[in-house]
């Protein structure tokens, strides 16, 4: 095994670095759940979680992956055999897909080619058609993991209401969730799916279902059966700050954390930031020659860059090479796109020179692999950081001297 020295980079989209003050914040003695400081920790977080969802309403939390908490979605709200429609976006919305299935609903699959979103006008379309309303929810992936594509949620919100339907919305947030722009409110999304592992910064181990009116009062008539998902079990010991069970009391100090930090920064700024971060990850990978995965502007990923190899190469040759001679990791291509993509995540705590070391050992591995490609992309991401600090600044200087 080489030897390496300093911080290994974890530059895969998620699980993400996990910021130092985080990781001070949860190396403590485990205490009482049951007792008074557990309750203060547990009311703080429900409350300040809200925030990050843009929701009033409630948020639980789980001690799961984020696949526990697409099984709560699910089991929350439908009874045996129900309708839903879904979107194939990629390997995580397959999965999500397959929950379903197995909870024993009936899955109107969307096709797709993995290099876009949700279509919003087939939304509409399919929800149109649907006069005797069997369809109970629309379920939609919103940042693809497997592609970096990202979908459309406010526009497909419009779509939902165009055809003027009453099926719930639910969408999977789980890589972003604090890093892309996402309302849950606004938006009229009924159940948010959200994990820790990736935007907010928190080791894997938590999962979140934020919850509307009109999803409570659905899982008051939902007939699957459910009891560690619960949302009726979970939110009456949370009015205190209780669980039903023994919670993951450590990681809730993080996330105690997590979330002064995203406070500290601005959710407008985070948003901001990952969206720098992917612009000039982009410019990087056009100044190399190589093809996004990603095939709608409209559509690309804030989260992280999915790079298709040029034909003929392997991305885990090249991930491999990366890993061992400058100790990165990457994300590999899944399912249908195993060998033939690899992903650059550029989400949760990172910034502009985490950034740069990024891109520099994407680049000099390519070298090193023998991937044909073009000099300069580690570079040109530096312009792009460059000018959208100018712009920034310029803009700041605009609102100053109009203040002042
Ligand atoms: C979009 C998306 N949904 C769901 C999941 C599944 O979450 P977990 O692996 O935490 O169970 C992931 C994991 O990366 C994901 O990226």
């Amino acid at each position: 095994m080489t030897l390496h020295t300093g911080r290994h980079f974890l530059q895969i989209p998620g699980p993400t670095n996990v910021p130092d003050r985080v990781l001070r914040a949860m190396d403590r003695p485990v205490i009482d759940h049951r007792g008074p400081e557990f309750a203060r920790l547990g009311a703080e977080v429900l409350e300040a979680l809200r925030p990050v969802f843009q929701t009033k309403g409630p948020v639980v939390i789980y001690p799961a992956s984020g696949s526990g908490a697409w099984e709560a979605s699910i089991v929350n709200v439908f009874s045996p055999g129900e309708r839903v429609l879904m979107f194939e976006t990629g390997h995580f919305s397959n999965l999500w897909r397959d929950v379903a299935q197995r909870m024993g609903l009936e899955v109107d699959y969307v096709p797709g080619n993995w290099r876009r979103g949700a279509s919003p006008e087939e939304a509409e379309r399919r929800l149109s058609q649907d006069k005797s309303r069997a369809i109970k929810a629309v379920m939609v992936v919103h940042n693809e993991t497997s592609t970096g594509v990202t979908s459309r949620i406010a526009e497909i919100r419009k779509a939902i209401d165009r055809a003027r339907h009453s099926a719930l919305f639910m969408v999977d947030t789980i890589s972003s969730l604090a890093s892309i722009d996402y309302r849950h409110d606004e938006w009229g999304v009924d159940v948010t799916v959200a994990g820790s592992q990736k935007g907010l910064m928190l080791p894997p181990g938590l999962s979140f279902n934020a919850i509307s009116e009109k999803a409570l009062a659905a899982s008051k008539a939902a007939k699957l059966p459910r009891y560690y998902w619960d949302w009726q079990e979970m939110l009456k010991p949370n009015r205190q700050g209780f669980f039903p069970y023994t919670p993951a009391t450590n990681l809730l100090w993080g996330l105690r954390e997590a979330l002064l930090m995203l406070q500290e920064e601005g959710l407008a700024n985070v948003f901001r930031r990952h969206d720098r971060h992917a612009e000039a990850t982009r410019a990087a990978v056009r100044a190399w020659g190589l093809e996004l995965l990603c095939e709608e502007p409209k559509e690309y990923s804030s989260s992280l860059t999915a790079v298709l190899m040029p034909e003929g190469h392997s991305a885990d040759r090249l991930r491999e090479v990366i890993l061992k001679n400058f100790d990165m990791s990457l994300g590999t291509g899944l399912a249908k796109l195993a060998d033939k993509v690899f992903r650059i995540g550029h989400l949760g705590h990172f910034n502009d020179l985490m950034l740069a070391g990024t891109l520099s050992g994407v680049e000099m591995g390519m070298r090193l692999a023998g991937v044909p490609h073009m000099a300069g992309g580690a570079a040109a991401a530096l312009a792009s950081l460059v000018e959208s600090h100018q712009k920034a600044g310029s803009i700041k200087a605009v609102r100053e001297s109009v203040l002042s």
